[in-house]
């Protein structure tokens, strides 16, 4: 799906941070000088603002917030636009509420991802890469997230869901569709990356942890 940047004619004239506070809070985590380091939270920022101010669909980085970005950090726009344009967790593009990203990785591929990404389409009736007419679902697909233990597994927002089946992705987009709050990690109960069948050492220590 990347890149993807919305043409000039979705594209606001102008960006503004609403929050000064936390764009204050960012920089601070920085040295002087090294304030261009605050790029990729303001850029996640910027997609938090847009998302919590837009009717429909989701939070997306417009080519103005970019500049506004560059001129906090007192860089050229076109640093902050190779840093926008590398990671796939920059949206660059209106998008769905609900941005269901597929990872269609070898560890999630050999669990079943390629049925994970039907179950998508099937329900939504959109293809990887497409937004559904009510802005509500975007489905994408992405490299490795980190959590192939518990493949297959997808990101929607910001939160991972592990450990699925097909049947469970539908349930998970019709809940969503209802405004209700999905159990984010793994979907059959795992605790972390533990075992799929429990604690097969340190099963003392364990059951202390009450989690065996
Ligand atoms: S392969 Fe899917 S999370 Fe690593």
């Amino acid at each position: 799906m990347k890149p993807r940047i919305a043409p000039k004619t979705q594209q606001p004239a102008t960006f503004a941070f609403k929050d000064a506070d936390k764009v204050k809070d960012i920089l601070s985590r920085y040295p002087v000088g090294r304030e261009q380091s605050a790029i990729m939270p303001l850029l996640d920022l910027v997609m938090d603002q847009v998302g919590d101010e837009a009717k429909q669909g989701g939070g997306w980085i417009p080519e103005a917030a970019m500049k506004e970005i560059a001129r906090i950090v007192n860089v050229s726009d076109i640093k902050v636009y190779e840093v926008a344009t590398f990671y796939s967790m920059y949206i660059l593009a209106p998008i769905g509420k609900h941005h269901i990203q597929c990872c269609t990785t070898t560890p999630c591929w050999l669990r079943g991802s390629s049925d994970i990404v039907k179950a998508c389409e099937d329900r939504l009736g959109i293809h990887l890469g497409e937004t559904a007419d009510d802005q509500m679902f975007t489905i994408s697909e992405v490299e490795c997230l980190g959590a192939c233990v518990n493949a297959p597994m997808v990101q929607i927002g910001d939160h991972y869901f592990e450990d699925l089946t097909p049947e469970r992705m539908k349930e998970i987009i019709d809940l969503l569709a209802n405004g209700v709050d999905v159990k984010m990690g793994s979907q059959t109960g795992r605790k972390a990356s533990m075992s799929a069948a429990g604690p097969t050492t340190l099963v003392e220590d364990a059951k202390k942890a009450g989690i065996a």
